[in-house]
């Protein structure tokens, strides 16, 4: 089985084609510089591979996204003069498998062509590196389960990836109550039987939300709960699940018990939930003081303004300075649309999706997995 291979650009791509001419499994079918064609030549091909020249094309995101949307046996590699962190996460968020610099370099060009190959031939997709999103507050009815849920589920929408949403407010079942789920695993069950957890099982067990990458872990609701869960069961679940998943976003209860502050401690982004009323910022004051003194990096931990009010006695301005960092992202006040979302047991974004808080996730979950992404 032979990859077509067809190249895309203004120039003459010699180094190119040298590497490609050495690799056997891909076949060079033709170079262009006629976009509109490509899509003509797709729709003869079955497993296909093209080389985008991101300069040329005036990095036409919407052309990568459309193409890899359409026809899903295609792998994109674009490659471009000027390379940035911007540039790369904008490219492999349109659905392209790697961004290579010009000059070409063996190693990169090698890396992107073995990922192609491992999707392509051996069925293998690679999992970018596992990201932990914890969504904390020490009050509760702040947005946590809200903020949570519908973050996880526009990740998954956004990156295509395996997203899991944990509730690690064992006790209360939030997360089973906001989907309507009727979990049939538990995740008790599961921080007692960490030796039997791998990749396979977490990925075909775990409750999808329709048919996104979202897999959702929480206990039924009217199981009992475990009450003295170690943060070494909570370690063992992160590592376990890191190995099945791209990201996981964490539910906590209200305070600062140890299971949350483990998952803190452990998280590579913290999005501390508050509203803009004195007495809830200055709590969110105090907990980004003791969390400074715990976490390696206090950058990790952001700031999200729940329930915001444009016209709001409290400005941002006013909160930032409070709290001597800039606000993470903001979602609105939107009793309406959140209301009836936890009356059907929905995310935001199934009841609308144009309303201002559907947005708000998007944008946050945007935000986020630009954030993690620059992350070593
Ligand atoms: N942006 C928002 N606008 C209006 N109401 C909201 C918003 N976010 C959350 N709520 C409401 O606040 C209540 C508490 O939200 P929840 O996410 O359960 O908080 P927590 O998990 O912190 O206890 C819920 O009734 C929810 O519908
Ligand atoms: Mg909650």
């Amino acid at each position: 089985m032979v990859i077509s291979t067809i190249i895309l650009s203004d120039s003459e791509e010699k180094v190119l084609t040298n590497y490609l001419e050495q690799q056997e499994e891909f076949k060079l079918l033709a170079q262009t510089d006629d976009s509109d064609k490509i899509y003509d030549a797709l729709n003869e091909l079955s497993k296909a591979l093209l080389f985008v020249n991101l300069d040329y094309m005036e990095e036409d995101f919407h052309f990568i996204s459309s193409l890899t949307d359409r026809y899903k046996d295609l792998r994109i590699i674009a490659f471009t003069k000027t390379p940035s962190v911007d540039l790369m996460i904008k490219t492999l968020r349109a659905g392209a498998s790697a961004l290579l610099s010009l000059p070409f370099l063996r190693s990169e060009f090698d890396a992107a062509i073995e990922k192609v190959k491992n999707e392509l031939l051996h069925n293998k997709k690679e999992k970018s590196k596992c990201r932990i999103i914890t969504v904390f507050s020490n009050k509760g009815g702040i947005g946590k389960t809200s903020i949570a849920s519908n973050l996880a589920l526009e990740l998954a929408k956004i990156t295509k990836e395996d997203v899991a949403l944990v509730d690690l407010n064992f006790q209360l079942g939030d997360v089973t109550t906001f989907w309507d789920l009727k979990p049939t695993f538990d995740l008790t069950y599961m921080v007692n039987n960490l030796d039997k957890l791998n990749k396979d099982f977490l990925l075909n067990t775990l409750e999808r939300y329709k048919n996104t990458s979202l897999h959702i872990l929480a206990d039924p609701p009217y199981f009992k709960g475990a009450d003295n869960i170690s943060s070494s069961q909570i370690l063992g679940l992160f590592e376990a699940l890191k190995s099945a998943f791209s990201y996981v976003v964490i539910d906590t209860s209200a305070g600062f018990d140890d299971k949350t502050m483990t998952a803190v401690k452990n998280s590579d982004l913290t999005l501390l939930v508050t509203v803009a009323n004195l007495p809830a910022l200055r709590n969110s004051q105090r907990c980004l003081e003791l969390f400074a003194s715990q976490v390696k990096n206090k950058d990790n931990i952001q700031v999200v303004v729940n329930r915001y009010m444009e016209n709001d006695e409290i400005t941002s301005e006013d909160i930032e300075k409070l709290l001597g960092q800039s606000i993470f992202e903001k979602v609105p006040n939107n009793y309406f649309t959140m209301m009836s979302a936890i009356n059907k047991g929905m995310p935001v974004s199934d009841i609308n999706k144009d309303s201002n808080v559907a947005k708000a996730y998007k944008q946050l979950a945007l935000r986020v997995s630009d954030f993690v992404y620059r992350l070593k």
